[in-house]
């Protein structure tokens, strides 16, 4: 193949594009979700009360991580990844445009439904092609990935400053029909260029005979799986839109974090008892552990950027341009975070080998407790905002700049070290189970940002420091006591580095 993409198979540059227009998408239409559900019926918006809209949006950003576990299994046992890709792109287009014209709740939520299966039907799979144009792994894949992580980040900052500027001039529902237009585009593109990617992804792993290399099996039984997942989904869908089952979006948020959490649970006590495994896996196993509960933490407060952070920005930033007579969109804050990805990621990846050199790298769990206290430190700065808008004034948008920036030194401290670990520390014949539990860590954490996001009384801006103040408490405690186990905990990985 020759090389055309920045020294890379021309085959990368499908794939960036198509996490790109999908980021584009995903993150622009977040980024104006929950002011389109708080807003009021005569302005075109749903106008639920805020309990209920972060909830909802904390089930939405947890659905779409979840939904990445049926979504790889779908590529590796059904269709192949890349076929996986074009149907998630498909979902994604139709879902958004669902957003654009579903007159009632119900059509809205439906197509949110839809966005969030295609999400899962594209974004693990896409990655996975990208490990697949280099079977040999080794630094040029790290180094494809380092590409393919700017696609999404241009993406994830292009997103929400286009998709809230479309709401602004063509209204509310617009940007909406805008996400769907672009990811159209990214699903064309994928499939005009696919070709590129000559087989990688082109078909589902081989499905062996038990206790046979050579001897394959029909793939029958996992479609009939397939089916019955497909029709339970579709017979709940049917039966809550008729009003046969209550949908209270609250009441099953907070359901869902719990059998989530008892999920982890049963997983790793499944692992620890029934996985034959060696004390040497046994003791990694404990940071896996370690790191899941850090990862969870982290995303329960960096996950509030697009509800209770967003609220703030809508209710009690003062975002008039003066000079300029153009009030920003409150949206634009959600492309902060990958504009300073992109900015700092070279940096961070610079101290890191410095570091290194010094022979002072911090440990996988040193940097956990270093992102979560980073995490907690966001918050102070949102604590000290509040106090000024508890006074009765609104504030200037440095001081959310200022979170947005130390959640991203927290997600460039945690998230590159999180996925990595998770593989290197599990047993090879665990490690796609084990992948589907870092994404499990995050579908918790998102869902309980939502939660946390929904106690905060916008008719009681008295109590907005305190809150505040209680994230940060929890937070950076939680960050300390990881910090002071990082020692013993780095002790368990043995010589995994
Ligand atoms: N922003 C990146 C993405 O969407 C990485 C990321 C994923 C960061 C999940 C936080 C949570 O792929």
């Amino acid at each position: 193949m020759s090389a055309t993409f920045f020294g890379h198979p021309r085959g990368l540059a499908t794939l960036f594009l198509t996490e790109m227009w999908e980021r584009f998408t995903f993150y622009g239409m977040r980024a104006v979700l929950i002011l389109f559900l708080v807003a009021s019926v005569s302005t075109g918006g749903l106008g639920l009360d805020d309990k209920t809209a972060t909830a909802i949006y904390g089930l939405y950003t947890a659905g779409t991580y979840l939904a990445g576990l049926p979504g790889g299994w779908v590529a590796d046992r059904l269709i192949g990844a890349q076929r996986a890709v074009m149907l998630g792109g498909t979902l994604i287009t139709t879902g958004n445009f669902l957003l654009a014209i579903s007159a009632s709740p119900k059509g809205f939520y439906i197509g949110l439904l839809v966005i969030v299966l295609g999400v899962g039907l594209l974004k693990p799979n896409v990655s996975a092609i990208v490990a697949g144009l280099y079977p040999e792994g080794g630094a040029r894949l790290d180094s494809a990935f380092t590409i393919f992580y700017i696609g999404i980040n241009i993406g994830g900052a292009l997103g929400p400053i286009v998709i809230p500027l479309a709401q602004k001039f063509f209204g509310l529902r617009a940007g909406f029909g805008a996400g769907a237009v672009f990811m159209l585009l990214g699903v064309l593109q994928f499939y005009f260029t696919r070709k590129y990617l000559g087989e990688a992804g082109v078909r589902a792993a081989p499905i062996h005979a038990l206790g046979s290399d050579t001897t394959l099996v029909p793939r029958s039984k996992e479609w009939t799986r397939f089916w019955i997942g497909t029709a339970s989904l579709a017979l709940v869908v049917l039966m809550s839109s008729a009003g046969w089952i209550p949908m209270d979006a609250l009441r099953l948020g907070q359901a869902a974090a719990y059998v989530i959490a008892g999920m982890a649970i049963l997983y790793f006590a499944y692992y620890f008892i029934f996985a034959d495994l060696t004390t040497e896996e046994r003791k990694r196993g404990v940071v896996l552990v370690v790191l899941f509960i850090g990862c969870a933490l982290f995303f329960s407060g960096f996950e509030q950027a697009g509800s209770s952070l967003t609220l703030f920005a809508e209710r009690y930033t003062d975002r008039m341009m003066g000079w300029l007579h153009f009030e920003i969109p409150t949206g634009w804050f959600q492309s902060l975070n990958s504009i300073f990805i992109i900015l700092f990621a070279p940096f961070f990846a610079w101290v890191w080998i410095a570091l290194a050199r010094r022979k002072l790298n911090p440990s996988a769990p040193a940097k956990f407790a270093v992102g979560v206290m980073l995490m907690g430190s966001g918050f102070l700065v949102m604590a000290a905002a509040a106090a000024i808008v508890a006074h009765g004034s609104k504030v200037l948008p440095y001081w959310l700049l200022m979170t947005y920036l130390l959640h991203t030194f927290g997600e460039l401290c945690l998230s590159p070290v999180g996925l990595s670990y998770y593989t290197k520390l599990a047993p090879k014949r665990f490690v796609g189970q084990m992948m589907g539990m870092w994404f499990l860590a995050l579908s918790l954490g998102n869902l309980v940002a939502g939660l946390i996001a929904g106690e905060f009384d916008a008719n009681n801006v008295a109590a907005m420091p305190g809150q505040f103040m209680h994230i940060v408490y929890f937070s950076v405690g939680l960050g300390a006591i990881l910090l002071v186990l990082s020692r013993p905990v780095k002790k368990l990985m043995g010589n995994v580095e």
